[in-house]
């Protein structure tokens, strides 16, 4: 349980929950109500961490959940310099990360510190189709390795993320893509899910992460005052401090919040725009999945590695995943992912036919089935994926 003292201020410091976290009135329990406040506090630093309300940094990338899940849904998705949504993920393609920048580039630091990189895009367009180009970086570390890649990552909608917390492995391994078999914690074998490469296999380890890389916040799972500043990096490095910096209970409470970021509205499976989606070959990935009690997901994603072929590849492997592989991205909250500026890791989609038009490798059938129907048809498809009537 969290302290008492903490979440009373947890929850004198908290605005409203706002329209877009739809908590039923049953649901705005201590423990929800203390895991929005939290998601939504911004981090400080502090010698003695939590009790203080700090440990944020040295370096970081943002200091709030919200700043990139806003509302707890998408990051916003805008050319020059990184905003908030928006994360440079760094590797090279045997899932290595950097001996000087680990896997995360952190762009903000605390007075004394310097960050690890002043870094913008701007959007590139071929054949009507833009991609997001990375300016040459100033890295204040020295160069990184040869063989390293930077790449963009949005942060995804955490709506539904529940609902897919609940289907069993077993029910993911009898899908058709490639299981995101990754090693724990412990040496046993985790299934991985969440992340657009599926790197983390349940959502404390994904909030873990999200503490070390965006916030340089230390946890049981990922310890060391430092965050993610590797021993190339002083004096980061050797800042002292405690070796965990939040609490369990504080971990704990943000997932029980994101367990009840509910499923936008179910799509109308009797429309036809449903059966045009079968047709052309979208559900063999964007597949009905189901929970422990046998109740139907429609998140249209089988939570499994996929190869898209060439176009999506950034260089980077990660987990389980090669450059070119991605996990079958659940198809929920659309609208509002495009409204933020956009759809795939990157956000250089600027509708749902533009994402499907950069589906390569193994889903090359389904999108030369999906561009063969009329445009009253993919229009089908569309307004099914949006929920529109
Ligand atoms: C600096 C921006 C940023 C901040 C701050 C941030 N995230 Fe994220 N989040 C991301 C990005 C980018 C990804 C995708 C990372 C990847 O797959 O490589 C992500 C992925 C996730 C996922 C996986 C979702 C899925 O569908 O697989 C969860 C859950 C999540 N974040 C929760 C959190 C929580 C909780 C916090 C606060 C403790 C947080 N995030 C803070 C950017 C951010
Ligand atoms: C072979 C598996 C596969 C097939 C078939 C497939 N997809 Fe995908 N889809 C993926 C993967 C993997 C991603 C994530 C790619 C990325 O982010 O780079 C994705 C991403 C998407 C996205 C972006 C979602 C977001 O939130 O960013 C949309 C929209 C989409 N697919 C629609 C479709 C439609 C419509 C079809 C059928 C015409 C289809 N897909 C067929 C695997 C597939």
């Amino acid at each position: 349980m969290v302290p008492r003292l903490l979440i009373v201020l947890a929850l004198l410091t908290a605005p409203a929950l706002a329209d877009r976290v739809p908590l039923t009135k049953g649901e705005r329990n201590l423990d929800t109500a203390a895991g929005w406040a939290l998601f939504k506090r911004p981090w400080i630093s502090s010698p003695s961490s939590l009790e203080a309300g700090g440990g944020l940094g040295p370096l970081y990338d943002a200091r709030a959940c919200n700043e990139c899940h806003t509302g707890g849904g998408a990051g916003t998705v805008a050319e020059g310099a990184l905003g908030a949504g928006m994360v440079v993920r760094v590797g090279d393609d045997t899932a290595g990360a950097d001996p000087t920048y680990g896997r995360q580039l952190q762009t903000h630091a605390l007075p004394g510190f310097v960050p690890e990189a002043d870094i913008s895009f701007l959007w590139s367009t071929e054949g009507g189709l833009r991609a997001p180009k990375l300016g040459s970086p100033a890295f204040h570390y020295g160069a990184p390795a040869t063989a390293t890649h930077l790449a963009l990552r949005r942060a995804p909608s955490l709506f539904g993320i529940g609902q897919l917390e609940s289907v069993p492995d077993s029910e993911i391994l009898k899908g058709s893509g490639k299981p995101a078999w990754l090693t724990g914690a412990d040496g046993k074998r985790e299934l991985g899910r969440w992340g657009w490469k599926a790197t983390a296999s349940g959502l404390p380890r994904q909030v873990e992460i999200a503490f070390q890389r965006d916030f340089g916040i230390a946890t049981s799972g990922l310890p060391g005052a430092a965050g993610e500043c590797t021993a190339r990096e002083t004096p980061c490095y050797g800042t002292p401090g405690p070796a965990i910096e939040l609490p369990d209970n504080f971990r704990d409470v943000i997932v029980i919040f994101l367990r009840y970021l509910h499923a936008p509205d179910p799509r109308d499976e009797k429309a036809p725009g449903f059966a045009l989606f079968r047709q052309t070959g979208c559900l063999s990935c964007h597949a009905v999945l189901h929970d422990a009690k046998g109740e139907a997901v429609h998140a249209y994603s089988d939570l499994m590695l996929h190869d898209l072929g060439p176009a999506l590849a950034d260089g980077i492997a990660d987990g389980a995943a090669k450059p070119s592989e991605w996990r079958t991205a659940p198809l929920w909250d659309l609208g509002e992912n495009l409204a933020r500026g956009g759809l795939l890791h990157d956000g250089r989609a600027r509708s749902i036919a533009e994402a499907v038009e950069w589906h390569g490798g193994e889903a090359s059938q389904s999108r030369a089935a999906f561009k063969s129907l009329s445009p009253e048809k993919r229009k089908m498809i569309e307004d099914f994926l949006l929920g529109s009537p």
